[in-house]
């Protein structure tokens, strides 16, 4: 509807779903207006109509014509005019400075400075580990939400490589990058969750951080997904709910 087109002398207007209300007519300024106004089309239509300006308008008009579309240009140079807060003195950080003796804007943080805001009081949470030590439990709620954005994000972000399995036979790894390991050998099987935190966080050996691309929550969610896929490779039937082993049962 808003999208509109001007003739070349202006006599119509088209818009996507209306007649041609001006066709074969030399419309006023004002009637242009009106129609604009009445068919919901935005002001830089009535713009454009003017720009092209219909041969019989008045000198008025004409001069309208000209100057309308020449006004809605300057606004946004109005607008950028309005510098004051970007000229005011201020200090740039990492900039000389001829204020402090060390000349140096970046200050140092003054002792017993303590954060309020992000402040990553838990190390366990951003790091996946206590006191140098890989966390073995969970450090956040497990619920069937965390595990379904656990799985979203492990496909999305690492099945490329690792495969949707876990076993380490990504498309990415077909076609040239080196295998990583799978998650259901031994050693991983019994590493605690927090390793598997941190090799998101800083890589490990060819593979890269994630840190930028996968905020510390996903981390886990992916972490307890991991879990949950090596779980699923390992599984004795006396690990089922009953009726589960019935149904396993039924099928022998
Ligand atoms: C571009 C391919 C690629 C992607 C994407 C990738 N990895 Fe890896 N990953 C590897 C490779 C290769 C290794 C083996 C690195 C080595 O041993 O040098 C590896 C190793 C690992 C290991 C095993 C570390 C160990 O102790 O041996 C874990 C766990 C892991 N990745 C988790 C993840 C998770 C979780 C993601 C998604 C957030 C992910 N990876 C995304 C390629 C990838």
């Amino acid at each position: 509807m808003n999208i509109i087109n001007t003739g070349a002398s202006a006599r119509w207007i088209y818009t996507s779903d209306s007649a041609q209300p001006f066709q074969g007519l030399s419309p006023s300024v004002e009637t242009i207006k009106t129609v604009c106004r009445s068919h919901h089309v935005c002001h830089r239509a009535e713009a454009a109509v003017l720009m092209t300006g219909p041969t019989e308008l008045s000198k008025r008009n004409k001069w309208l014509g000209r100057a309308l579309p020449l006004l809605l240009s300057i606004i946004p140079l109005i607008a950028a005019c309005r510098r004051d807060m970007m000229n005011q003195p201020k200090a740039k950080p990492l900039s000389e400075s001829d204020f402090f003796s060390d000349q140096a804007n970046a200050r140092p943080i003054p002792p017993h400075t303590v954060a309020w805001r992000n402040a990553r009081e838990n190390d366990a949470f951003y790091t996946g580990l206590t006191n140098g030590t890989y966390i073995t439990e969970l450090p956040v709620k497990l619920t069937p939400a965390l595990m379904a954005r656990g799985r979203e994000r492990f496909e999305a972000m690492c099945a490329e490589c690792h495969d949707r399995t876990g076993s380490g036979n990504g498309m990415v790894v077909l076609r040239g990058f080196p295998q990583p390991p799978s998650y259901h050998v031994p050693r991983l099987r019994n590493a605690p969750i927090g390793h598997f935190f941190d090799v998101i966080t800083n890589g490990y050996g060819v593979m890269y951080s994630y840190a930028t691309r996968v905020e510390p929550e996903d981390r886990w969610a992916i972490a307890a997904y991991i879990r949950a896929l090596q779980l699923s490779h390992n599984a004795n039937a006396s690990d089922l709910a009953v009726a589960e082993q019935q149904k396993l049962e039924s099928r022998k």
